[in-house]
């Protein structure tokens, strides 16, 4: 149809001007770091692969040997006959490991999100947003039907003010924020978010897709200072520092069945392949068998911060904010030329007039390219 195609060219035109278009490039990981992109090998600080045990050979053998005992996918919903037996214990064994009395696994962190967040508020109730959270956490808000309400990042007291002020005239309420914030690296202070939450029974939900593997001897950003922080709801997912793909959400036993009963991406949609869940199951007795492993992404980021001179690394993520879309899109390529994929990330995923390079810190990076890599952000770029 014309018509059609006239719209999606004009839409295009408009990215273009804006340099938001976007556009995928074939990139074959070949190793733990290294990345094979139009027949060049780049070290990637692109990748949310913190741990590497997406190459690892006991992930990847854990993966095979659940095609070969179940096959290539799961062929239904988990509530009809998806729900094949290596679910259970991936979900035991993220239970035990946040604190929690049980959990559910989603089809991926985003089915997640837009799965949990509807299913436990609705019209009348009042959901709480970091100004920064993930694209997914704003999609589960808004699917919700729930007034959304967003509070300046990090900023407890906005917290305070808006649950002071609207708590009372709504339902329920949720709080939802990062523990690792995905373009900014930094972490969310969930205990003073908790105690808040608490006063004005609000249900504080964390999403801690870059905080698994890699905070709290790897049981996340709750349990990264000293004694855990009471999280009621802790969603992540299993495609970062796992190594593997899927979403989760630990919780009590009530709120957990309610997912089986009211997350709509759970119920209509068909359950992760076995080999994603035998491979993060893998994952997880890698960090159990070697715990030192979850502290190098962190180690890694802080060498970089305190080498290229940017503020010390909160977390495996730093940004280096370079302001506008091209200039970032200009230090991306500088980069590559130098053999590094660092890939620019733009608004609407940052928000305007932030587009930056975003860097992460990964367990088998050398110690040699990280230096490297900071001093050309530090001469040639972060000036
Ligand atoms: C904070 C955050 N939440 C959720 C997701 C989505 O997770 P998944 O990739 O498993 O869908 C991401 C991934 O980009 C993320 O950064």
């Amino acid at each position: 149809m014309r018509s059609l195609d006239e719209f999606a060219a004009a839409k295009l035109r408009d990215l273009e001007t804006l340099d938001r278009r976007r556009s995928l490039s074939d990139s074959a990981r070949t190793g733990p770091v290294w990345i094979e992109r139009d027949g060049r090998r780049l070290l990637s600080f692109s990748c949310n692969d913190y741990l590497n045990l997406s190459q690892h050979p006991a992930v990847r053998e854990a993966a095979i040997a659940a095609i070969r005992d179940y096959g290539a996918g799961a062929g239904a919903s988990r509530l009809v006959t998806g729900n094949h037996p290596l679910y259970r214990a991936l979900e035991e064994r993220l239970a035990r490991l946040k604190g929690a009395e049980t959990a559910c696994v989603f089809g991926s962190g985003y089915l997640a999100n837009i799965g949990i967040i509807p299913a436990l508020v609705g019209r009348e109730d009042l959901v709480l947003v970091d100004a920064l959270a993930h694209a997914c956490i704003w999609a589960g808000a808004r699917m919700s039907g729930a007034e959304v309400m967003t509070f300046r990042h990090n900023d407890v007291d906005h917290v305070a003010e808006l649950l002071d002020s609207a708590r009372r005239t709504h339902r329920y309420a949720l709080v939802v924020t990062e523990g690792v914030f995905s373009m900014d690296g930094d972490r969310a202070p969930l205990q003073p978010l908790s105690q808040i939450a608490e006063t004005h029974d609000a249900w504080l939900m964390t999403d801690d897709a870059h905080g698994l593997g890699v905070l709290g001897n790897g049981r996340g950003s709750s349990f990264a200072d000293g004694a855990p922080v009471a999280v009621p709801l802790q969603m992540g997912t299993l495609s970062k520092a796992l190594g593997s793909y899927g979403g989760y959400l630990c919780a009590t036993t009530p709120v957990i069945e309610l997912m089986k009963s009211r997350a709509r991406p759970l119920i209509y949609s068909t359950g992760l392949p076995p080999a994603s869940v035998a491979a993060a199951i893998a994952a997880l007795d890698v960090i159990a068998r070697e715990p030192g492993l979850t502290e190098l992404p962190l180690t890694k980021a802080r060498r970089f911060t305190a080498l290229a001179g940017l503020p010390e690394a909160q977390s495996p993520i730093v940004p280096v904010i370079i302001g506008e879309e091209s200039a970032a899109l200009e230090a991306s390529r500088l980069l590559e030329g130098e053999g590094f994929l660092v890939t620019a990330i733009r608004p609407p995923t940052v928000p305007d007039g932030t587009a930056r390079l975003r860097l992460t810190f990964c367990a088998q990076h050398p110690d040699e390219a990280i230096e490297r890599l900071a001093g050309l952000i530090r001469d040639r770029i972060a000036r």
